[in-house]
């Protein structure tokens, strides 16, 4: 799918609530699945992503039904039943076969994960290393990829691990596979990584004996989760009401947890108005609207290393922010980037150049020198995240913007389009001629 892209010639008005933060969803799923008893989420993505962690949950065994906008589960309580011919497709979602890699790596039963052509790309020794270190058996392809198959546990044994990377996937793969273990299971890592997993186990009746740390056997108790609204979708109309004059928008119900914010961080260090104006925390998860006044171009900046990963989804779009503000921006510390659903550096780095941004490209990072925006058609690569901050930039570039392979955005968003026509924005999908 083709979607085109229009300048704007007025602001961007109007509110909007994001969809339900695509990280809490997933683990609410997954701990509804393990838990005892009847559990009862609302506002729970409905995205591709979302879809293939239910169906993998129902699989194993959960009772899914859908009432009045809200999700029941009934959990298995821990007994999980082997999928009917042993695989479980992932789609394109990371989060969904790392963290269930560590739940199937405890269970008696043999399980394949699987995926779509870009997540079976995608680097899984980073898990498969520590959940053989913890007695799991498992095997991936010879580069370490998925297909992961994941053989009846012989009993796993509690670890202290030293993550490599700060991977909210990677800690939370460990942890989950840890409340399968005997004895103690410890992540560390070089930064915090988003923290979900350890703010949400608790509701879910798992109390964490130390930070980043479960004890082997406890089980979960069915809870009743409220999901706030994504701060990685939300960033999106935020970014374009403050790159177009006269623009004035409010994000309702937006997860504002600090491991999330750097974007927002950089945003308002970059010049935008922006402001939290009322908070509404949810459950473990503080969330609040948020305002945004257009008053001005943004000015470059130096992102600071240690923000990285609070704001490593939304470093497409900070990139696509650069590409139209006063003076340079220097992103370094992100070779992650490289590893997710698409190489984001290049993929950034490809569509910017096609549009007529001045940019270095690095193996950690860019730097990209901010001017005047052309028209052009651009590239997704198939990643959600990418395909939208293309978007989000073409409504300030000279001509139209048209992105190839907008269907990938329902990853993640799948109102996206829908959304920012409320706000006044002009985007139009098609089949390419
Ligand atoms: C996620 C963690 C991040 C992020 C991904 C979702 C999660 O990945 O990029 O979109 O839900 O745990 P890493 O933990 O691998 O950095």
């Amino acid at each position: 799918m083709i979607l085109t892209v229009e300048p704007l010639d007025a602001g961007l008005t109007g509110e909007i609530t994001p969809p339900g933060d695509k990280s809490i969803s997933h683990r609410a799923l997954i701990f509804s699945t393990l838990a005892a008893g009847r559990s009862e989420l609302s506002g729970v993505l409905e995205s591709e992503d979302t879809q293939a962690t239910l169906k993998a949950c129902e699989q194993l065994g959960a009772v899914i039904a859908r009432s009045c906008g809200r999700i029941c589960i009934e959990g298995t309580g821990g007994d999980l039943q082997q999928p009917f011919a042993g695989t479980l497709d992932m789609g394109n979602s990371g989060t969904a076969m790392r963290l269930l890699a560590g739940v199937l790596s405890g269970q008696d039963f043999d399980s394949t994960l699987s995926g779509d052509e870009s997540l079976n790309r995608r680097p899984m020794r980073r898990i498969v290393e520590p959940l053989r270190l913890m007695g799991a058996h498992i095997q991936s392809s010879g580069r370490g990829t998925a297909p992961l198959t994941i053989l009846a546990s012989g009993g796993l044994q509690g670890i202290e691990y030293e993550s490599p990377v700060a991977s909210a996937q990677i800690k939370s793969c460990v942890l989950l596979a840890g409340l399968y273990a005997s004895g103690v299971t410890r992540v560390r890592e070089p930064r915090l990584s988003r923290d979900h997993t350890e703010r949400m186990l608790p509701l879910f009746g798992v109390d964490l004996p130390a930070p980043c740390c479960v004890t082997g056997g406890s089980r979960l108790k069915a809870a009743v989760f409220d999901v706030p609204g994504d701060i990685s979708s939300a960033v999106f109309p935020l970014a374009a009401a403050a790159l177009s004059p006269g623009s004035e928008i409010l994000l309702k119900r937006v997860g504002l947890n600090a491991t999330r914010k750097g974007f927002l961080d950089c945003l308002q260090e970059m010049g935008a108005d922006l402001q939290v104006v009322s908070r509404s925390d949810q459950g473990a998860e503080p969330a609040g609207d948020i305002r945004l006044v257009f008053n001005g171009i943004l000015r470059g900046i130096d992102v600071p290393e240690s923000r990285i990963a609070a704001m490593i989804d939304e470093l497409p779009l900070l990139m696509a922010l650069a590409a139209t503000a006063n003076g340079t921006t220097r992103i370094r510390g992100a070779a992650e980037l490289r590893v997710k659903e698409s190489d984001r550096l290049a993929v950034m780095a490809a569509g910017l150049r096609k549009l007529g941004v001045e940019l270095k490209e690095y193996q950690d990072g860019i730097d990209i020198k901010g001017g005047n925006i052309s028209g052009g058609r651009v590239e997704s690569a198939g990643d959600h995240r990418c395909a939208m901050s293309f978007a989000v930039l073409g409504l300030v570039a000279s001509a139209e913007v048209q992105i190839e392979g907008a269907q990938f955005i329902a990853t993640s968003y799948p109102g996206f389009c829908d959304d920012m026509h409320r706000l006044g924005a002009n985007m139009n999908r098609g089949e390419p001629a």
